[in-house]
């Protein structure tokens, strides 16, 4: 007897007029007893198959179609993003699910270039939202995850350097590259000990010793993968040097530290206070913005801060 197969709903608002489609696509017959083939694979979806979309109440690919339909909806984000028949908060959704995807793969294999267009791709994503409509500001920094993990942390922190940096009135070309800085941040932690990336609680001086080499491991990575904007290397190997020089790898200090590295420092420490880890509580903003201006003004460049909490007051 032949396995059954299996098979996965789709969004199909998200499937774009004009683009090839290299998945099936399936819809359920009456009795939602089978399933019919919808649309072929390599069928460039046309006007009259769009028009037939609205008809169907939900589409399906199988679970070999699935990979190829994710890897579809990052390739085609910004024209997604820029649909407008579809809701903001469904929009930073969509692209919050394929950066934690893209995370995942870099993750797993940090020399992926195929993982590293795709970043690309979504931080546009990010930024074309950002920048088409003031609300988006909103839907995004309203989807950041509220519990601790490395990889939605660096979406996170991507999320707000875009934001900050739209506040700030950054080009596009800035907004890229900071948001590159900001989602590979962390890409070093890829070479650490996993059971010192996920340690429920304080570090040793050991593992602590360790855990610092990841932003100089990330710096290499940001290498082998061929990025050779300094902003964007900076941001990964300096978001941990601090204001007055204690900070590390390189224990530079003040504006020794570039735009980008304390853009992504504030926007790191501000995530990891607001989030929740199985040792702690996340702070509110108010609190962990309270707590960075009294407690962090030898670490952290207090004019970002400033800048930060003026974002914030701003957007409400
Ligand atoms: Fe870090």
């Amino acid at each position: 007897m032949s396995k059954k197969k299996k098979f996965i709903s789709i969004d199909k608002r998200l499937l774009t007029e004009g683009k090839t489609l290299n998945f099936e696509v399936y819809e359920s017959n009456e009795s939602k007893s089978a399933m019919t083939l919808f649309l072929q694979s390599d069928s460039v979806l046309d006007g009259t198959a769009k028009i037939q979309l609205r008809e169907v109440e939900q589409l399906y690919v199988d679970e070999m179609g699935y990979e190829a339909y994710e890897k579809y909806i990052t390739q085609h984000i910004q024209t997604i993003v820029k649909d407008p028949e579809l809701p903001l908060d469904d929009k930073a959704a969509v692209l919050y699910e394929s950066a934690a995807r893209i995370l995942d793969k870099l993750f797993q294999d940090p020399e992926s270039l195929e993982a590293l267009q795709e970043s690309k791709e979504v931080v546009n994503g990010f930024i074309e939202a950002a920048l088409s409509d003031p609300g988006a500001v909103q839907s995004l920094m309203k989807i950041t995850a509220h519990d601790y993990y490395t990889h939605t942390h660096s979406i996170n922190v991507s999320i707000y350097a875009i934001c900050l940096g739209t506040y700030l009135g950054f080009s596009e070309t800035a907004l890229s590259d900071l948001g590159m800085s900001a989602l590979l941040h962390d890409i070093g932690k890829s070479q650490i000990d996993y059971d010192i990336i996920n340690k429920n609680g304080a570090l040793s001086d050991e593992e602590f010793a360790q855990m610092k080499n990841h932003a100089a491991f990330g710096y290499d990575i940001a290498l082998h993968l061929g990025i050779t904007d300094r902003g964007i290397l900076s941001g990964i190997r300096h978001h941990h040097e601090k204001m007055d020089g204690h900070g590390y790898p390189d224990g530079i200090e003040k504006k020794n530290i570039s735009r980008f590295a304390r853009i992504v420092g504030v926007c790191d420490v501000f995530d990891a206070l607001t989030t929740k880890r199985s040792y702690k509580d996340p702070f509110s903003s108010f609190d962990a913005l309270a707590l960075m201006k009294k407690r962090m003004d030898t670490h952290l460049d207090m004019d970002v801060v400033d800048q930060f909490i003026m974002m914030l007051r701003d957007r409400e």
